[in-house]
């Protein structure tokens, strides 16, 4: 039986895309638990970790990926931070299968520093480090996915079938 698939990694590594092309293709839904956050507490992430804090978003963060994880199978991609959480991480071992869109961090700071929609993790007065600085403290627990998707290019549909040709 497919299991949900689950996109992981960095923000701004085009999880979300790269999600949407590949559920069109398996012909499955497609969810982002960045977007269930906010439905749920009806305000934006960056406001989110404004007015409640980060501590307070990472439980939210939990509750909500655990139960979007243990349900119909589905392609989930996840916000940067969430497979940093042993709990989710746990869960997606049991009832998905995790892909890490591994995207070059030169790709990730042009995408970032075009965005409009601002990271609060983010220092934006020095992209660049805070970027690698990110990168440098999770890519260990990233590199715990059942698979690695390395990707230098734009081209999602590449990104895609690399995906579909291991499952
Ligand atoms: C975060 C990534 C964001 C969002 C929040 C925290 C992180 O999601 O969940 O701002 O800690 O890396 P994207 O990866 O979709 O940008």
């Amino acid at each position: 039986m497919l299991k949900t698939i689950v996109l992981i990694g960095m923000m701004g590594s085009g999880k979300t895309s790269v999600g949407k092309e590949l559920a069109k293709n398996l012909n499955l839904n497609f969810i982002d638990s960045d977007q269930e956050i906010e439905k749920k507490c009806k305000i934006s992430i960056p406001s989110i970790f404004e007015k409640k804090g980060e501590d307070y978003f990472r439980k939210i963060e939990e509750k909500i990926c655990c139960k979007l994880i243990d349900g119909k199978p589905k392609i989930l991609s996840l916000g940067g931070g969430a497979f940093i959480n042993s709990k989710i991480r746990k869960e997606i071992k049991k009832n998905g299968v995790s892909f890490w869109i591994s995207t070059n961090l030169e790709n990730i700071y042009d995408r970032l520093l075009q965005s409009k929609n601002k990271r609060p993790m983010l220092d934006y007065n020095n992209l660049k480090k805070s970027i690698k600085d990110i990168y440098d403290s999770r890519k260990e627990i990233y590199k715990k996915a059942d698979y690695t998707i390395r990707t230098k290019s734009d081209n999602k549909k590449n990104i895609v079938n690399k995906i579909i040709e291991n499952l």
